[in-house]
């Protein structure tokens, strides 16, 4: 008989430690008190799989691209590919209507190898090499956000049919989010400032390249951004960029790309994007815009970013150690830290954690969750709350680690990057496999 069963009542407490703003919507407890996501005991799935590992729920992800597609039924909805790109996850989000953006060769081969119709594939990056613009165009992709003056020169020597184009513009919107990821403001390393000599130097080139079609403008505001007023304000400002381009050009563009990643909750009280809110400003701003500068209204797209897969995934990773130190910190080391979710590190990213493998009732203890890896700054989570009595062996789950984490993943220490395994409708399946020391020695071909 299992302590929930003894004592029911303790089932109204659940809900309030796996909160649905952080947690995919099917995750619930079990009779036993393990945490169960898509109808799989997440301690079942540590034992057969081991730890640490990247749980995905499937129906999560296709609930997030069916929202959005609710939410803005005449937009067109970008998911980025950098946030998690896997041949299934690629799958699943062109099922639900989704294009796909890709920023590298090996992005676009992931999405091509999955089946994703290049039509369907936008091209970004201000790094865009040779080889991978000439990749693209091979394929024909989509759009090419063309990022740069030399890009433009590469295109027109590369191309030998018609290419469509986005131009990317900064517009001069600072949304006030980590400096890494800045990416609307004039100063910055990505497309054109708005307004500069740059851009038009920039538009008057593609326009004369035969085999490059300007259809549209793109920016991108930043992310984690959950005012919609900055996206009315872009709107305005770009749609005049466009009615000013009708007008020294003659040349109507019909598309504009309203990048900027949308929030995520990674714990508890994080402020999110709310999608009505977000629809009604774009609407509104665009009527006006369009009105105000007599300028046809362009096809939208949307650029959600992590908001598709964040908070479907859930890290998995087993307790080590414990270890109370006299007037300091308890340290509950994990098999897993830095190399899995550099995150922390990278941007002072806060997230929160639970035991999976029994209900965490009974007195807890402030705990810092701290990663394997051999460095002091490797830490996962502080002053969390976790059952006073913690042990080695037992199940931290982490919610919100379904974006960036697979993808900025890294080997160090020589530890192998951890398995993704899919959850769907009561059943686990193993979409990438764990990496292996013999997968890390295979590259080291020199002696
Ligand atoms: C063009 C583009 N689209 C989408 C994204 C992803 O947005 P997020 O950071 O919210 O995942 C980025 C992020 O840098 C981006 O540059």
């Amino acid at each position: 008989m299992t302590l929930l069963e003894i004592f029911p009542s303790l089932r109204s407490g659940i809900p309030s430690r796996l909160d649905s703003a952080v947690w995919p919507r099917d995750t619930h407890y079990d009779g036993d008190g393990r945490i169960t996501l898509g109808g799989v005991a997440l301690a079942d799935i540590a034992d057969q799989y081991g730890t640490a590992t990247y749980v995905l729920d499937e129906n999560e992800v296709r609930a997030r691209c069916r929202a959005y597609r609710k939410a803005f039924p005449e937009a067109e909805i970008i998911y980025a590919g950098k946030a998690l790109l896997v041949r299934a996850v690629a799958e699943w989000v062109t099922q639900e209507g989704l294009s796909v953006d890709v920023c590298s060769a090996g992005e676009l081969t992931i999405a091509l190898a999955a089946g994703v119709d290049p039509a369907r594939i936008i091209l970004h990056g201000n790094g865009k090499s040779y080889d991978e613009l000439n990749a693209a165009l091979h394929c024909g992709v989509g759009r090419i956000v063309v990022d740069s003056l030399t890009e433009i020169t590469l295109l027109s020597a590369l191309g030998t049919r018609p290419q469509r184009v986005l131009l990317r513009l900064s517009p001069g919107i600072d949304v006030h989010g980590h400096p890494a990821v800045k990416t609307g403001v004039l100063d910055q390393k990505f497309g054109f400032p708005l307004g500069s000599d740059m851009a038009d130097e920039a538009i008057r080139r593609i326009m004369r390249q035969p085999n490059l079609e300007l259809v549209g403008m793109h920016c991108h505001l930043g992310s984690q951004i959950h005012n919609p007023d900055h996206y009315g304000e872009a709107i305005r400002r770009m749609i005049g960029e466009m009615a000013r381009v009708r007008e020294d050009y003659g040349h109507i563009l019909t598309e504009l790309d309203l990048g900027g990643g949308h929030a995520v909750a990674y714990r508890s009280g994080d402020a999110e994007m709310n999608l009505s809110d977000l629809a009604d400003i774009v609407e509104d701003a665009l009527d006006a815009a369009c009105a105000r500068n007599r300028f046809p209204r362009p096809n939208i797209a949307l650029e959600p970013g992590r908001a598709i897969v964040a908070r479907a995934g859930v890290t998995l990773y087993r307790v080590l150690s414990v270890k109370h130190i006299d007037g300091g910190h308890t340290y509950v080391t994990v098999d897993g830290g830095m190399s899995d979710n550099p995150r922390v590190a990278l941007y002072g990213a806060r997230y929160g954690a639970v035991v999976a493998n029994r209900h965490p009732c009974g007195p807890q203890l402030r705990a810092t969750v701290a990663g394997r890896y051999c460095e002091a700054g490797d830490i996962l989570a502080t002053d969390i709350q976790l059952p006073a009595d913690i042990r080695p062996g037992e199940i931290l789950a982490m919610p919100c680690t379904g974006a960036y984490h697979h993808s900025l993943a890294s080997s160090y220490n020589s530890v192998g990057r951890p398995p993704i395994i899919a959850v769907r409708n009561g059943r686990a399946r193993e979409l990438v496999r764990r990496e292996t020391t013999d997968d890390l020695l295979a590259r080291d071909i020199g002696r």
